[in-house]
């Protein structure tokens, strides 16, 4: 019903709201329950404390594009960039054209349209701002389980793109990119998605491509557990109230994980395949007990599940994942080419993300299905208020 209920017209590039439906036009009696809005017109703030994209609900699409700098681009020509792209972003998340829109009809349907900006490792020294860089914003170490392929790997500046409708994440990558022109060339696209928004429960976890539900215990968004792990509170002033995102493309390798019987699949990760419980529970939100005991005296949840590796003790070392599947064109012989768009945000790469990260590449049980394939890290600045610019802290 509200996929179809009498929805909102677009006209002449604005959206009109429910109520003025071919049906309801007609009368002056409103109808007894009012037509829900189409998902499409639904809009995320852009201005704020914190850049949207982050702690909103994932959207269904995504794509994360990354930019090399060009020689000469300095802090000045930076902020011009910044501006432009601000300026964008702004409109497009509201459902307005950018400022030389080319296809303005197209920018009617925000569908929760949110742009999240980052500044890679080189940003700083090419502003001249290098002790502004948080100290742990550099390429990741090489872990013996990475394949990196530099197609996927580095960059100056990101955008993620998310919005619910895919013409809509087209759209606003076209106009961004037309403003990152006299500044920058596209080194990676990466483009993702998960289930259509409207196909099952708002906030119910998500299946990855392997069929895992993927984010349970993920610190709930919004909450002191979130604030505390994500936005920035200390090291360089300029980044408080935002945050840093390690961006990882993870290959899936899907013919083996084919091969692998369910008992496998479920050790190697710790939790059931069927609803995500840990094995040592009932249901998906259980807590895991990591010590708990078979009769031959082994721990159920093998020390090497992959949520054994990747448990942490204290709430501040957590990380927020918000990933994407991607699924390219498969091989000739139909080999799959998927896996995840592996985006994870924290307060510190140093003392979250790569402890985790260590800990994992020395001895997970997933690793026999997974292969990190791209690796890139952002800066990601807080958000801002309107008149102002993302990066303003930085680059002002
Ligand atoms: C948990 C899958 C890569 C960190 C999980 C869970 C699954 C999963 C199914 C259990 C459900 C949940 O809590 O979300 C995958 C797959 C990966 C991948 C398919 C690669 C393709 C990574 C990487 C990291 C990571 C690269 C970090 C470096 C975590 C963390 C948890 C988790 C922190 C929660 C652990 C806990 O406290 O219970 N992952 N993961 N994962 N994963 Fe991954």
């Amino acid at each position: 019903r509200r996929l179809l209920g009498g929805g909102a017209l677009a006209v002449g590039g604005g959206v009109v709201g429910a109520g003025l439906t071919h049906a309801g036009a007609a009368t002056d009696t409103p109808p007894a329950t009012p037509p829900a809005q189409p998902l499409g017109t639904q809009t995320v703030p852009f201005f704020g404390a914190h850049q949207a994209g982050i702690d909103t609900p994932a959207q269904a699409h995504a794509v994360f594009l990354a930019f090399d700098l060009l020689d000469g681009v300095d802090r000045a020509a930076l902020g011009r960039m910044m501006r432009l792209l601000t300026d964008d972003a702004a409109r497009l998340t509201q459902g307005r054209p950018a400022l030389a829109d080319t296809e303005p009809e197209l920018a009617v349907v925000p569908a929760r349209l949110t742009v999240t900006f980052g500044f890679g490792p080189k940003v700083f020294a090419a502003a001249g701002v290098e002790t502004q860089r948080p100290r742990s914003l550099e390429p990741l170490p090489a872990f013996p389980i990475d394949k990196l392929q530099p197609r996927w790997t580095g960059g100056d500046l990101l955008i993620q793109i998310c919005a619910d409708d895919p013409l809509t994440v087209t759209h606003t990558q076209r106009m961004l990119i037309k403003d990152t022109r006299a500044f920058g060339r596209l080194r990676w696209t990466q483009r993702g998605f998960r289930r259509g928004r409207g196909m099952q429960d708002d906030g119910v976890t998500q299946r990855n491509v392997m069929g895992q539900l993927d984010g349970t215990r993920n610190p709930p968004l919004g909450s002191p557990v979130f604030d505390g792990a994500v936005w920035v509170d200390s090291g360089p002033r300029w980044l408080h109230g935002g945050t840093t995102v390690v961006v990882r493309r993870i290959r899936a390798e899907l013919e083996t994980w084919d091969a692998a019987d369910p008992t496998a699949k479920e050790f190697a990760v710790g939790r059931r395949l069927s609803d995500g419980a840990p094995l040592t529970g009932v249901a998906e939100h259980d807590e895991p007990d990591l010590t708990k005991t078979n009769e031959l005296g082994f721990t159920v949840i093998s020390e090497s599940a992959h949520i054994a590796r990747a448990h942490v003790r204290s709430d501040r070392q957590r990380i927020f994942r918000r990933p994407y599947n991607y699924d390219d064109a498969p091989a000739p012989d139909g080999t799959s080419d998927a896996g995840l768009i592996f985006a994870a945000y924290q307060r510190d790469i140093g003392s979250q993300f790569l402890p985790i990260q260590r800990n994992l590449a020395e001895n997970d049980l997933l690793n026999d299905w997974i292969t990190p394939i791209g690796s890139a890290v952002f800066a990601v600045p807080p958000g801002c208020r309107e008149g102002e610019w993302v990066g303003q802290s930085l680059l002002g």
